[in-house]
């Protein structure tokens, strides 16, 4: 895929990430504890029925310049301690409103860096989620881990608390990179970590990479991915580096060093795609790749993928998403809400025997639709405004009409060549991959508020 530099100027504007919809920036802090609560019990009728854990762990040892995610860096063992702790009266707290008959299909552990803590408090976690949930046939149960803090034995206790994919932080193989954004260089090759994760049966392995950090130009990257291509992971993410000093203000010392422009980062772009496809791997959605074997190609090519914060998923998967831990996410069917800010809120609330949410969101109709269609465009690359009807009991006609929508807003896209549509469905090349955020804006009934800022697309 060749992306002409006039499309790049053209599209490179700021527009959300819609990892969620309506976006973070959305929740509101009138939102509260109670307000969650009772989502949580009406949540039990909604679909879908299955149940989605996210357990978020904050710690990192220290911060990596470029980081945009929830952390707090820290090597207090006692501190740990006292989290996992709050953590298991968390979950106990929330389990009774949860119906009995529902079974969890997804465990996500996120952060920060969940193996900063020790991995038996991992397998604590663990044996109460077993103890206290039933389980789908092959739930999905994944972890994000920074290579630099794993060895043999953490990924041997992983593995017999039930994980079946460790996802590694690798960003880049490059030292100078690594030191440039104050991230520790592991001390253990990670062809050496994938060999002790894949000598578990059934365990999967996923590399996250970012492109757009100092020092790295397009042949660099190129020789990263064709290393990374060599590990034959599972799974691969390139993360474009999303840029939003204003909001996390340690990423403004990387522009001590110059960051790739534009141009030379759609160059990585481009060429880690060409890499990824040559070895075989099905892209997803922009920046991942997984193997054509794998649920997610699968669910890609029956238009059946979906997304949540924690990343891509297929039907058998999906949950409404439960959030445990300081800043997690809930997303459940009609509400998003977001738990305490910092550590110490967490676990004085929790110490207290309440558990605390500081901000939340409740989903209009017309906004459920939105987020429907979004999750089509930036999963599947296709829209059926039937299919959508269907789905909410609307005729197609209905469904535009509440989006103030009409095909020629599409016109400037398909000029571009980036898709086609017909009466009934939205059809996005690959080159429309790339604009994939802002072809979704069109949907969004609150795009252009002028409160609201957002990274740039590229
Ligand atoms: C929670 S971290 C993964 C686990 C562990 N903390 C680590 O860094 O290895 C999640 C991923 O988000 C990505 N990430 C973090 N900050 C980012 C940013 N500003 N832009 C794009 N990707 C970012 C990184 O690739 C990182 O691996
Ligand atoms: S990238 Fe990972 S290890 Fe680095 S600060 Fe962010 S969460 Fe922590």
């Amino acid at each position: 895929m060749k992306i002409p530099v006039d499309l790049i100027e053209k599209y490179n504007v700021p527009v959300p990430r819609y990892t969620s919809y309506p976006p973070a920036n959305f929740f509101e802090a009138n939102f509260g504890t109670a307000d969650y609560l009772k989502a949580v019990t009406e949540s039990n009728s909604e679909q879908p029925e299955n149940i989605s854990i996210y357990i978020h762990i904050p710690f990192c040892t220290q911060l990596c310049l470029y980081c945009g995610c929830n952390t707090h860096i820290t090597k207090d063992a006692d501190l740990m301690r006292r989290y996992v702790d709050a953590l298991i009266k968390e979950i106990q707290m929330i389990r009774p409103l949860l119906d009995k008959s529902r079974k969890v299909s997804q465990i996500h552990w996120g952060g920060g860096t969940p193996n900063a803590i020790p991995s038996s408090y991992i397998g604590e976690v663990m044996a109460v989620l077993n103890s206290e949930f039933e389980f789908i046939d092959k739930p999905e149960i994944a972890i994000e881990c920074n290579p630099a803090a794993l060895n043999k034995q953490y990924i041997d206790d992983l593995a017999s608390f039930g994980f079946n994919r460790i996802s590694m932080g690798v960003q880049d193989f490059r030292e100078d990179v690594l030191k440039a954004v104050h991230r520790e260089v592991p001390e253990i090759a990670i062809e050496e970590l994938v060999h002790m994760i894949k000598s578990h049966q059934g365990m999967t392995v996923n590399l996250d990479f970012i492109y757009g950090l100092p020092f790295q130009t397009g042949e660099s990257f190129a020789k990263t991915i064709a290393r990374a291509i060599e590990i034959a992971p599972d799974r691969l993410v390139t993360f474009s580096y999303a840029h939003v000093p204003w909001v996390k203000k340690a990423q403004q010392k990387l522009e001590q060093y110059g960051l790739p422009s534009a141009d030379e980062k759609v160059k990585m772009f481009e060429t880690s795609w060409a890499q990824m496809k040559a070895a075989g791997y099905v892209p997803i959605g922009l920046d991942h790749y997984a193997r054509p074997e794998d649920e997610m190609s699968k669910a890609l090519q029956s238009r059946t993928l979906h997304r949540n914060f924690q990343g891509y998923c297929t039907r058998e998967t999906t949950g409404q998403v439960y959030a445990f831990g300081v800043t997690g996410i809930s997303q459940l069917e009609n509400v998003y809400a977001q738990n305490s800010r910092t550590v110490s809120e967490y676990l004085e609330h929790i110490d207290k025997g309440e558990t605390l949410v500081v901000k939340g969101y409740i989903l209009t109709p017309t906004e459920k639709i939105i987020r429907q269609i979004i999750n089509e465009i930036m999963c599947n690359q296709y829209l059926s405004w039937t299919k959508i009807g269907d789905r909410f009991n609307l005729q197609p006609e209905e469904v535009k009409n509440l989006l103030n929508f009409s095909n020629e807003k599409l016109n400037p896209f398909v000029a571009d060549h980036l898709l086609e549509y017909n009466d009934d469905e939205i059809i996005i090349y690959d080159l429309g991959r790339f604009v994939l955020r802002n072809i979704a804006a069109v949907f969004d009934i609150h795009v252009g508020d002028p409160n609201r800022k957002f990274s740039k697309s590229v």
